[in-house]
């Protein structure tokens, strides 16, 4: 199998409200963004995938699409979008976007004639009567229209349901691949990519969803090296599998390995079955500890519970921002050495916490609204990022950030954890450059170790050992590359990975 530039990449995930501003409006934009391209460039990354930029209500943060062949205004122009894409590519940096197949936005012209035309409702699923589904955001998943119709939204009232059924949607979705990787765009994220099609007593993992990938995939091969990425939670390792197969899609996000405890036992086997799973299919693994939906590692990690269940977000679980943080670091260390892409969310590199004290007001996430406020939502890992300076906006831009941010993230800025040798940002620079060379795609070999130990050697000779008991343990033979946290002599402490080279 050729190597391929995504089969081992470092993607960086850009959810742009709130990356960087460069209008002043306290919402992220293209311009922020192609302004920090060099910050991206000298951390050491292959990709971008950027959240949804079409021109959107804004009800899920972007993922009710209105229009997939534009622009939001608020994040710049399609031209801007022209130009950021080809000074991306001049940085050596891919551009990998993401679609939303499953729904659309009440905002969009085919839904907006469907409103009016009982006739033209086919793309969507109207009835007459609501079955008993509930909304993946809390809440019945059918609104009722003016005329007494239902439509189905598995998400919020704002993104109905297309219909696959339909042979429009088909020929829509393919014209929307083309009209990207016309734009030199490298890639999709598809969004809740298991869920297309439904039956009357299932929308998850229907068999025709395949033919939708397969076809999908003849359209990304006859533009070269693009990549398709699924975005498919799927509990079991069979089902997950043929979404990948060959002629499909070329990765998935591990979720397995996202929601996993801090726990040894269960670390080991989520690694175990993610290689069984891709290996045998030729498929490169990926490895993700956070992004756009989930609790920030920092403070998942310093909780009691340390797995990451959407139902179980809670508000105010305590966690000890200390061991949080060290732990962190020692699980980005880890998934940076296992084999296979990973993924980098925007301001895990800075090791920002969840931000749980926002006020209520304030939070915009649906899974917020729809629960009554039980669940606090997703929008306290969407704080705009703190680049710069003493105070708020930290550099973000000159505007009041659209969430605010907390002032004990001066400490956090990127300049000043550039300035800190020891600092989040200089761990992860220092770790996708070694990755680059060292580790990337492949397979690993498992080394003997005690239960509360990971321990495994790279095809490149580079060990990776990852102490999550609550003793020092003795470091293997090598020379130490790297670290997540001090050493003591020979041996590891706990909560804490080293990157080793394995004496010849
Ligand atoms: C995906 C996105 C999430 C969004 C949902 C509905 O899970 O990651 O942010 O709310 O799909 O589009």
């Amino acid at each position: 199998m050729s190597q391929t530039w995504w089969r081992g990449a470092a993607i960086y995930q850009v959810y742009l409200r709130s990356f960087a501003d460069g209008n002043g409006d306290g919402v992220g934009d293209l311009a922020g963004l192609r302004s920090r391209l060099p910050y991206l460039k000298d951390l050491g990354i292959d990709a971008i995938w950027l959240n949804p930029w079409y021109p959107s209500p804004m009800a899920d943060g972007g993922y009710d699409v209105a229009d997939y062949r534009d622009i939001e205004p608020v994040f710049g122009t399609l031209a801007e979008a022209e130009t950021f894409i080809a000074e991306a590519h001049e940085l050596d940096i891919r551009v990998i976007i993401d679609v939303v197949p499953n729904h659309s936005s009440t905002a969009s012209a085919w839904f907006q004639q469907a409103l009016a035309d009982p006739g033209a409702r086919a793309r969507f699923w109207f009835r007459d009567e609501p079955n008993d589904w509930q909304s993946i955001f809390g809440g019945p998943a059918w609104t009722q229209v003016a005329d007494g119709q239902w439509y189905l939204h598995l998400f919020a009232p704002e993104q109905p349901d297309f219909n696959w059924a339909d042979p429009d949607v088909h020929r829509e979705f393919e014209d929307v691949l083309r009209f990207w990787f016309d734009r030199g765009v490298d890639g999709f994220r598809i969004d809740s990519a298991a869920l297309l099609f439904k039956s009357d007593t299932s929308y998850e993992d229907l068999d025709e969803v395949h033919d939708v990938y397969r076809r999908w995939r003849e359209v990304a091969d006859e533009y070269g090296e693009r990549v398709l990425i699924g975005e498919v939670w799927l509990p079991d390792q069979e089902r997950f599998a043929r979404y990948l197969r060959p002629d499909e899609l070329h990765t998935a996000f591990n979720f397995d390995f996202l929601s996993c405890p801090w726990e040894p036992a269960e670390l080991r086997r989520v690694i175990d079955l993610t290689l069984a799973t891709h290996i045998p299919i030729g498929a490169p693994p990926t490895w993700v500890l956070s992004n756009h939906d989930v609790t920030r590692p920092v403070t998942r990690y310093g909780r009691a519970d340390t797995a990451f269940a959407h139902g179980g977000a809670l508000h105010g679980s305590p966690s000890d921002a200390e061991l949080g943080y060290r732990r962190a670091r020692a699980a980005a260390l880890l998934a940076m050495a296992l084999p296979g892409c990973v993924y980098v969310y925007q301001g895990e590199e800075l090791g920002l916490p969840e931000v749980e004290a926002l006020p209520d007001e304030l939070r915009q996430d649906p899974m917020y609204v729809r629960s009554g406020g039980a669940n606090p939502g997703r929008d306290g890992c969407r704080v705009p990022l703190p680049w710069s300076g003493d105070e708020p906006p930290f550099g973000f831009g000159d505007g009041r950030p659209w969430l605010p941010q907390p002032e004990g993230w001066r400490k956090l800025t990127a300049e000043a954890q550039r300035a800190d040798l020891g600092s989040m940002l200089n761990l992860y620079r220092t770790a996708l450059g070694l990755r680059r060379d060292l580790l990337g795609d492949g397979t690993l070999g498992w080394l003997p170790s005690g239960p509360d130990v990971l321990a495994f050697t790279r095809d490149s000779g580079l060990t990776c050992v990852s102490n999550l008991g609550t003793g020092p343990v003795p470091l293997p033979a090598g020379t130490v590359l790297l670290a997540s946290g001090p050493l003591d002599d020979a041996t590891l402490p706990p909560d804490t990975t080293a990157w080793l080279t394995t004496p010849a």
